[in-house]
């Protein structure tokens, strides 16, 4: 472990001079492109953030303040574990590759940069937040998930300069050219072309959005390509509390949405400066169906390339899985003809994206129970419900025909009589925005949502989790 190196690191590149060389050429077009489009607002606050030092289990994890220019954004891989084989695929049981394997060049780097270009673009479309946080606490969580989406960038663009020569120095270029919504040079993946320009869009963003990121990750870190493996398996351990963020944060607003509306004399919690369950359902519904498109085609032969070359595998496929050839099953799509839905055998490994949404949306799930369970538990009648996968598609094979939540196929007239039922209007969108104000006084928190069960890392909830160096407006 080398934390004194210019790049905190547990590759020993302090032995590669080529290597470190090009990646401390890289850091400073980094840190421009961070000062340019990260956190607007608060590079030169002391936010008390954790920074990872280390990949041993438990202890991985440092806590202090730090200005965010300042922060070591390092490389990690989780460590070897003894001689591990292409766990699936056609090179099953061969040995994992340290290299790229030339046939397998072009197919892994598409893989890499896919992956690395989210990180950059997540931070561009939440950079705004930070004039809004509802807390200290929130506030902190935003600039947590921020830099880690900085580090997760610098894991993505290590593999591509260590072992893509000069190609991966280009991309790893281009990763800090592309900007989140722009016209010309956009992100490459729609959904993080979107804005997130309210907090339950943040919530719901590091919810749904990153969960699909978790889903990814996890195919990853079963790949054959053992750097690509290694990389992806320390990932998941940071993006774990990105996802806590988003499911605890929906919760509380569920939270105060209830306390809101018994406590409001029409029962109605905007009447409180909160968020009414209809809306944050709204707000579920857009963002579940934005989410649910990052699997990809639901019969594709990209994803039967990839399973097959033993580059991507399935969710848990070696704790999980006894076949991992995946050749003799098929797995049953339902398709839309004329209008009706019908199902179609396929080869499993066409069907690799929908395997990986099913474990995405069966995750969804338990979570929206847990908040059921907090509007049962407060004695309120509602339901929140996770939509079908094929609703308000605007790829795949269910993007030609409108389907209501319950995943049935309707009229164009039906689709336009019910969608803003469904998903939020203008005057949603702007009451959400009107709630949009900071609330920075230690301990309090914004009017439309609760206080979260306990503090960061054993401080109090109303820690000093973020101390303004200068003036705030
Ligand atoms: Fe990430
Ligand atoms: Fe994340």
């Amino acid at each position: 472990m080398s934390l004194s190196d210019s790049i905190p690191n547990n590759v020993d590149l302090g032995s590669d001079k080529k290597l470190l060389r090009a990646l401390e050429k890289w850091q400073p077009n980094f840190i421009n492109w961070w000062m340019d489009m990260g956190p607007e607002g608060f590079q030169h606050d002391d936010i008390w953030l954790r920074t990872a030092v280390s990949v041993e289990a438990g202890g991985w994890a440092q806590y202090d303040y730090v200005r965010m220019p300042d922060y070591r954004w390092g490389i990690f891989l989780t460590p070897n574990e003894g001689e591990r084989t292409v766990g699936f695929g056609d090179n099953a049981t061969s040995k994992v590759w340290n290299e790229v394997p030339g046939e397998l060049r072009g197919l892994l780097r598409r893989i890499i940069v896919t992956q690395g270009d989210t990180e950059p673009a997540s931070v561009e479309q939440q950079r705004l937040l930070g004039k809004t946080a509802p807390s200290l606490y929130d506030l902190r969580a935003l600039f947590q998930v921020n830099v880690e989406e900085g580090r997760h960038l610098w894991a993505m663009v290590h593999l591509l300069h260590q072992y893509f020569g000069r190609d991966g120095r280009e991309e790893a270029e281009a990763l800090l050219e592309r900007r989140s919504g722009d016209p010309d040079k956009p992100r490459i993946l729609q959904t993080f072309n979107e804005p997130t320009d309210d907090w339950m869009s943040f919530f719901m963003f590091t919810m749904f959005t990153d969960r699909d990121g978790k889903y990814q990750l996890a195919a990853l870190a079963e790949s054959g390509f053992d750097p690509l493996a290694r990389a992806t398996q320390f990932m998941l351990t940071e993006e774990a509390f990105h996802l806590f963020t988003g499911e605890t944060g929906i919760d509380r607003i569920v939270r105060r949405s209830i306390e809101a509306a018994k406590a409001d004399p029409n029962g109605d919690a905007r009447g409180q400066e909160a968020i009414d369950l209809p809306t944050v359902q709204k707000w579920i519904n857009f963002w579940f169906s934005s989410a649910v498109e990052l699997f990809g085609g639901e019969i594709s032969s990209n994803a039967a390339d990839y399973f097959a070359t033993g580059l991507k595998g399935r969710f848990r496929e070696k704790k999980k899985y006894d076949d991992h050839q995946a050749l003799e099953e098929v797995y049953s799509v339902n398709v839309i003809e004329d209008g009706r839905l019908t199902s179609r055998e396929v080869p499993l490994r066409n069907a690799m994206n929908e395997v990986l949404r099913d474990e995405y949306i069966a995750d969804c799930e338990r979570a929206c129970r847990k908040w059921n369970r907090t509007i049962k538990d407060l004695d309120f009648d509602f339901e929140l419900k996770i939509p079908h996968r094929r609703f308000n598609r605007s790829m795949g094979i269910y993007s030609d025909v409108h389907f209501d939540l319950a995943g049935e196929p309707i009229s164009n007239e039906a689709w336009e009589k019910n969608k803003t039922e469904w998903l939020p209007t203008p005057e949603d969108r702007e009451y959400v925005q009107s709630l949009m104000k900071p609330c920075y006084e230690r301990g309090k928190f914004a009017s439309w949502i609760a206080p979260p069960q306990k503090g960061v890392h054993g401080m109090e909830i109303d820690h000093e989790y973020v101390k303004f160096q200068s003036e705030k407006n």
